[in-house]
This record gives C-alpha cells, sequence and structure tokens, in this order.
C-alpha cells in the first residue's frame, strides 16, 4: 500500500503491445507464419494489424506507409519501436481511478473507448518514468443485442465457439454415450439429429447463451462448456468432456476461462449450476471452482419417466473477485 491507499483495481494481465514496423510483411512472416500468431483485425486507416496470441494481442503499426505516417516521428533517429503496451485492469471505476492518479500526480493523456484482447472497452493512456505510454484498459462493454464470443485459450485447451460441423464428434464422443448422459437433464441420444438440433441451438451465441467446444488445439470437439439461461445478470455453466479424456482437470481449466468470461466480458453477478446430486465429478468440478452448495430441489426434472433431485451450486461476483 502507498501513503495514497490501494489502486482502485487489481492488475489481470498483459492485454496488447503495440508495436511500429519498417516492413508489415516481414513482421507478419515473423509473428504469423514462425510463430503462429493469426490476423484477428486489420484497421488500414491508421495502417494498425492486430494479431491475436493466445489471450494477448500484438498490434502492428506500418509506419512506412502513407496511412502509418503519423508513428513515424517515434522511430526516427534511433527512437523506440514499441508505440504503447496495456494492461488489463478491474474493475475500471472512471472516477476512482482518475482521483487515485491525480493523487500520484500522474496525468491522463487520453481517455476513450478501445479495442484489445477482450473487446471494446474504456482505457486511459498514462506515461512511465521514462515516458513509455501505458495504457490501462477495463473489461470490454457488452452489446447485449450482440455478444461477444471469442476463441479462448487456456494452458492445454482451445475453447472456440460451437459450429454446426462439430454435432458429428460431440455424438460420437458425448450425445451417444450411456455413461455421460447418465446425469445429463436428457437420454444418451439413439440419432445424429438429436445431438444436431442441441448443436443447432447452441450454435450463434444470444445475450442468454454462449457455447465453446473444447478442443486440445487440433479444433476437433472433446466436450463443451456451456454458459445458459442469463436472466439479469445470472447465468448457469453447463459441461460435457468426452470420458477418455477425463480426470485431467480439463473441465476444471475450461469452466474456469468460462467464468473469466461470464465475471469480466458480461460482468455477470452470480454464476449459477445445478445437477444431479449423484454426480460425484460433477460436484467436484463446481467446488474445485469455489461455487457453493445452496440446496437441493426435491425431484425437480424428469429423468428417463423418473424424478430426479437438483442440487445448486453457485458462485457470487464478490467470491470469484476474492479467490482469483
Ligand atoms: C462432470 C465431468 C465434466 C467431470 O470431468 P473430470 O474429468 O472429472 O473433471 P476435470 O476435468 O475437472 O478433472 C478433474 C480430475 O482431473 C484430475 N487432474 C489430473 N491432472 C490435473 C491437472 N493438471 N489439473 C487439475 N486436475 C487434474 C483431478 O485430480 C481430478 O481427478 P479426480 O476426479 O480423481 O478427483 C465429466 O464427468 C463429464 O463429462 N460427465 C458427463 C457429463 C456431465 O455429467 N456433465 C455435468 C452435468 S451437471
Amino acid at each position: 500500500m502507498t501513503e495514497h491507499g490501494h489502486p482502485p483495481f487489481k492488475l489481470d494481465a498483459l492485454d496488447h503491445v503495440v508495436l511500429l514496423v519498417s516492413d508489415l510483411q516481414r513482421t507478419l512472416d515473423f509473428y504469423c507464419d514462425c510463430l503462429g500468431a493469426k490476423v484477428e483485425r486489420r484497421l488500414d486507416k491508421i495502417a494498425l494489424v492486430q494479431l491475436r496470441a493466445g489471450d494477448s494481442l500484438i498490434d502492428l503499426i506500418a509506419y512506412s506507409t502513407p496511412e502509418g505516417a503519423w508513428a513515424k516521428s517515434q522511430v526516427a533517429g534511433g527512437g523506440r519501436n514499441m508505440e504503447h503496451f496495456c494492461l488489463r485492469i478491474a474493475p475500471f471505476d472512471d472516477a476512482a481511478i482518475r482521483g487515485y492518479l491525480a493523487k500520484h500526480e500522474i496525468a491522463i493523456a487520453d481517455s476513450s473507448e478501445r479495442y484489445g484482447a477482450k473487446g471494446t472497452g474504456p482505457s486511459i493512456y498514462i506515461k512511465d518514468a521514462d515516458g513509455n505510454t501505458v495504457e490501462l484498459k477495463g473489461p470490454p462493454k457488452t452489446d447485449p443485442a450482440k455478444p461477444p464470443h471469442r476463441i479462448i485459450t487456456t494452458k492445454r485447451l482451445t475453447l472456440r465457439p460451437i459450429r454446426f460441423s462439430d454435432a458429428e464428434d460431440l455424438f460420437a464422443w458425448c450425445f451417444s454415450d450411456e455413461e455421460t448422459m447418465r446425469y445429463w437433464s436428457e437420454p444418451a441420444h439413439k440419432e445424429i439429429d438429436q445431438t444436431r438440433a442441441f448443436v443447432a441451438r447452441a450454435v450463434g451465441p444470444t445475450d442468454q447463451n454462449c457455447v465453446w467446444v473444447i478442443t486440445l488445439g487440433d479444433d476437433r470437439a472433446i466436450g463443451f462448456i456451456s454458459l445458459y439461461g442469463r436472466r439479469e445478470k445470472i447465468i448457469g455453466l453447463g459441461y460435457m468432456l468426452a470420458r477418455e479424456h477425463r480426470g485431467k482437470g480439463f473441465v476444471t481449466e475450461a469452466a474456469n476461462a468460462g467464468l473469466v468470461f461470464a465475471f469480466d466480458d458480461w460482468q455477470m453477478h452470480k454464476v449459477r449450476a445445478d445437477l444431479d446430486p449423484r454426480n460425484l465429478a460433477s460436484a467436484a468440478v463446481v467446488e474445485r471452482l469455489g461455487f457453493t452448495k445452496e440446496g437441493v430441489l426435491r425431484q425437480d426434472f424428469i429423468y428417463n419417466g423418473d424424478y430426479v433431485d437438483a442440487a445448486n451450486y453457485g458462485l457470487l461476483r464478490s467470491e470469484w473477485i476474492e479467490r482469483r
């Protein structure tokens, strides 16, 4: 703590770095072809190309082009080639941040809504002692009519938005398997069309649902996680994983990333999970994630003609912030 107290936010991650580059193609060859980054977005009018590098972005400004000439003076005479870097922070309380920086006599060079690795959100520019520009960027603002639904990478997994073509893998490895479906809300699928119907409901996120398939980076769906049934700022969490991939912590890792999305991107107040109390593997997942068991609704849904109990678990935003 400084004499001015704690900052009114936590540093989350390095969101992006902005490099000034002389030869865009050579730089793309290096970052994309050699290192595996992918072009995500271009803003031609300022000669900006944004590359996806896992959970972060590498932004390139081609300063030798007419559109990038605005940045040229920064590299002239062997000057810097980093335009700025961005730290992701949460929460973003504009007034609290301004007050806090003022106490430290740090001037705000600029403030605006800007695009970062997690979408468009509030940001301010400040300078460090050496004159490097540091951007502090808050969680993205969400447009309820068009929720963001992005690829998420974790230590071992790539989670990508579900597609129609995932029905084949999900049917073969998950939905047709009696054991996997033992505690699901419907019995095992006999026909692939049943899985196609599930996928069709899940494709194309709405402001109430988002489904990501879990892949090991090879694009094949070995399971999925879902955020579903949003009402106000409360949303449900669901998941399923092919049998052969269980016992490795994949679902806990994927669901944890889903929680980051729910609480940071969608600014949820609470994430809930309903499960059959006999589903011990699922209860272990939510308990590992910090959920609290809130109660059991007796004989609350029907499975294969029998009434089945539903255990309700919940994770509040305050608990999430506390434990991360
Ligand atoms: C519920 C379900 C997703 C849990 O799968 P899971 O593989 O047990 O869960 P995780 O991916 O979190 O893995 C946890 C296990 O990996 C182990 N593990 C191994 N390596 C690990 C690592 N590097 N990190 C974390 N855990 C690791 C943990 O110790 C734990 O083992 P345990 O079960 O012996 O305690 C799975 O059983 C399933 O798909 N069931 C069918 C569908 C279903 O019921 N969905 C839920 C409906 S509510």
